[in-house]
């Protein structure tokens, strides 16, 4: 008797110290759900998209950026549309080029640029991605185009390559390196170099790199300004290189410098167009072209090596291209007018970023409710543009992440202008796109006359964020070449 009390009173205690818990996780999520359903557009008749929210507060943030394959589940499980709740806010996520096309096209009128506030305000408000009134982004734009130009891009070709012959010969003396690593050491100097124009002495080169990876890794953090915080150290180093930006700025301005940097180039254009001299305005838009292309560039370079590494036909069919053009000897010249006349390198290109695309998505906040797909996407959500999804599911390209360069054949740029989207579209597409595709054709060309190289990791484990990037930094041999060149195909058509 006495036993069946106590087991009586035990159900009883474990039942409320069970059941009491659970039935308050089951009623904070059931008012998690539906406080953001009410963040719905009411004027709105529409429904909302399917997803869930996730967790309360923290939404499906955590999923996202630690389960590889949960927005692959995402997109497979609800479509090219759907509702998610990520770093705080109700989200929309979008695929696919029709809804591209409604997102990107409606720039400052549906939507507008939206970055975390720690982005924001490490890069200042004279940063192009953080200028959300349609005129002041137009007019800017307009300034930065000129220092990517055809001309300009065709002063830069030189110093790229000088840059790139450097870092390749320290990678065949090294013989063993890390792809990933070196890459982005080859991108950051070519940001210091081609894009500021620095060439000053190791020390100061040592502490532009050092506080240039202490800001770029502040920047996904909270934006908390205390000692210790991650962002403090990223504001203390975003001012350390505006000082080092200073005196490069003020000598250019006042001295008239013969122009083969794209500082010099923005300068010359303010000049030019009359505009007063504001320093941190300049800074601000140099910094944030040294960060926008720096983690990209290193991603799309390093996937140039693996996939060359594995597709060695890839390979040998530039190398055939290269000879067909009288460039394939390290001692030939190459020009900028030389690399826009071969198909095959620019064909290798665009299939490295459809398949490896560096940046998955971009952020926008919606102006104004609108519809997708039969669902509304209400006023003041985020939306998030997939690029990865985009890709991976284009029927143009059936669906279809093998790599090869030669599908290209018969697909114009045009053509698929919202399915192959690297550097997103519209109003905002990537302003450093061409320097970023002539930078990995040049690194192709120095790799393919230059050296041999094997993966020593044939298939690595892809992470996606914050970029495209293989686990374990893709290591691999690297050699100077000195095969004989013998092109069994310099009749064959290419
Ligand atoms: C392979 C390399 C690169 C990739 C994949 C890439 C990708 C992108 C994408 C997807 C966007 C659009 C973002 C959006 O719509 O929200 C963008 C914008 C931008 N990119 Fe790139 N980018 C690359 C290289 C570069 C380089 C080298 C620079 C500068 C030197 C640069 C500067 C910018 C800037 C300033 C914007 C903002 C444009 C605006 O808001 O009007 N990017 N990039």
């Amino acid at each position: 008797m006495d036993a069946m009390l106590f087991d009586v009173q035990c159900i009883q205690v474990w039942g409320i110290h069970l059941v009491v818990p659970i039935l308050l996780v089951i009623c904070i999520q059931l008012l998690w759900h539906h406080y953001n359903l009410r963040l719905a557009d009411p004027a709105n008749k529409l429904p909302l998209p399917p997803g869930s929210f996730g967790l309360p507060l923290v939404g499906e943030s955590f999923s996202f950026i630690l389960k590889a394959n949960f927005i692959r589940m995402k997109r497979l499980t609800l479509g090219t549309v759907y509702k998610t709740h990520l770093l705080g806010r109700p989200t929309i996520r979008v695929s696919g080029p029709d809804n591209i096309r409604k997102v990107l096209m409606n720039e400052h009128k549906l939507v507008t640029s939206h970055w975390p506030k720690a982005v924001q305000n490490l890069l200042g408000d004279g940063a192009l991605s953080m200028m959300t009134s349609g005129t002041s982004h137009k007019n800017r734009r307009r300034l930065i185009t000129k220092a990517f130009t055809h001309d300009a891009l065709e002063v830069y070709t030189e110093d790229i390559i000088a840059v790139i012959r450097e870092e390749i010969y320290k990678w065949c003396q090294d013989k063993t390196v890390k792809a990933y690593p070196s890459c982005h050491h080859l991108t950051f100097r070519l940001a210091a170099e081609i894009l500021v124009g620095f060439r000053f002495c190791k020390e100061k080169n040592d502490e532009l790199d050092f506080h240039f990876h202490r800001f770029v890794n502040s920047f996904f953090t909270l934006p908390i300004n205390l000692p210790g915080f991650n962002y403090r150290k990223g504001v203390e180093s975003r001012n350390k290189i505006h000082e080092l930006l200073d005196s490069n700025i003020k000598d250019r301005w006042e001295t008239d410098a013969y122009s083969v940097n794209t500082l010099q180039v923005l300068l010359d254009a303010m000049k030019d167009s009359g505009e007063e001299l504001d320093v941190l305005g300049v800074k601000e838009a140099v910094v944030e072209l040294m960060f926008a292309g720096y983690d990209t560039v290193g991603s799309a370079l390093c996937s140039v090596i693996l996939k060359l590494g594995q597709n060695p036909h890839v390979l040998e069919k530039i190398r055939d291209e290269l000879f067909v053009h009288g460039i394939l000897e390290p001692s030939e010249d190459v020009t900028f007018a030389m690399v826009g006349k071969l198909p095959y390198l620019n064909n290798t290109v665009k299939e490295v970023l459809r398949t490896c695309a560096p940046a998955g998505g971009g952020y926008r906040k919606v102006l104004e409710t609108f519809e997708l797909e039969g669902y509304q996407v209400p006023k003041d959500w985020t939306v998030i543009f997939s690029i990865r999804d985009t890709h991976e599911h284009s029927d143009t390209f059936n669906k279809d992440l093998t790599f090869e360069p030669d599908r290209w054949i018969n697909i114009e740029d045009k053509s698929v202008a919202h399915e192959f989207i690297p550097f997103g579209s519209g109003p905002r597409t990537c302003i450093g796109r061409f320097y970023a595709q002539l930078v990995m054709k040049l690194l192709i060309i120095e790799l393919c006359r230059s050296t041999e190289f094997t993966l020593l990791d044939k298939d690595p484990v892809i992470k996606i964020l914050p970029v495209f990037q293989p686990k374990g930094g893709l290591p691999m041999e690297i050699k100077k070449r000195t095969v004989i060149y013998q092109n069994n195909n310099f009749n064959a058509k290419i």
